[in-house]
């Protein structure tokens, strides 16, 4: 690691989702790395305050988040702490947009940056909407892809994402109480997950893939 970062402007960290972990990074690349390079984390759910003192140059540390699948969504959501300074912040936006991200800067910590800020809510409410026997996931996805002219609705996303994460993070509301998300969990366990159903990657989620419903011109007849 001295050799990797011996001259280093800029370090990104995409070590494994785990405090611990990273935590145990920093504090070594810290120990390494010169007092000119900034550290930037692509952590997808952890605050910049949580490693900025343990990176040793908190003003010279900020989050630089990429999205899935890059190659086709290329945003770069910067957000730096409070304790971040404004120039390293600017530095960092401008080397998003030299190599061909769109620069997103975010002034102000927010757990899920602005992206699932604003996607997490919207999934929800279509689970919600499924679960309270309201409406099918066809019905409900056709909904906003015809009144917003979205490519899919929250069940084609849920698919895209693959249904463990969106399990995953039911079953952590449901022990918080949440009754929606505890009959959410039984059903992507028992209808998905039970019969090997993992959205996209599995060929199979909410819809079958490579051809999805959705993607059928008459769906959104
Ligand atoms: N997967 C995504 O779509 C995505 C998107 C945006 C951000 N992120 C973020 O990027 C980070 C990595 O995610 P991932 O999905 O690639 O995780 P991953 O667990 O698949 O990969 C982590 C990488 O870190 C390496 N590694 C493990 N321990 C290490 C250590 N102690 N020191 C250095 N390297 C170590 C592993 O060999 C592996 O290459 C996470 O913080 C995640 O939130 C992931």
């Amino acid at each position: 690691m001295k050799d990797a970062v011996a001259d280093a402007d800029l370090v990104v960290e995409a070590v494994p989702e785990n405090e611990e972990i990273k935590l145990d990074f920093y504090k070594k690349l810290a120990e390494v790395a010169p007092e000119k390079t900034v550290f930037a984390s692509n952590s997808s759910t952890m605050l910049p305050s949580q490693f900025a003192e343990t990176t040793g140059r908190p003003s010279k540390f900020l989050m630089l988040h990429f999205a899935n699948e890059i190659w086709k969504n290329n945003t770069a959501e910067i957000m730096k702490h409070e304790g971040t300074d404004m120039k390293v912040f600017d530095d960092v936006v401008e080397f998003a947009k030299q190599i061909g991200m769109v620069a997103l800067p975010i002034y102000k910590e927010q757990p899920g940056y602005i992206l699932n800020s604003l996607l997490v809510p919207f999934l929800n409410a279509g689970e919600d909407l499924l679960v309270n026997g309201v409406a099918d996931p066809e019905t409900i996805d056709k909904t906003w892809m015809v009144a917003m002219g979205a490519p899919k609705g929250p069940f084609g996303t849920l698919d895209w994402i693959g249904l463990r994460t969106p399990y995953n993070l039911a079953v952590g509301k449901a022990k918080a109480g949440n009754k929606e998300a505890e009959k959410f969990a039984k059903l992507l366990k028992e209808e998905y997950l039970d019969k090997g159903k993992f959205g996209i990657e599995s060929g199979e989620g909410f819809y079958k893939y490579p051809n999805p419903a959705f993607e059928d011109p008459d769906f959104l007849k």
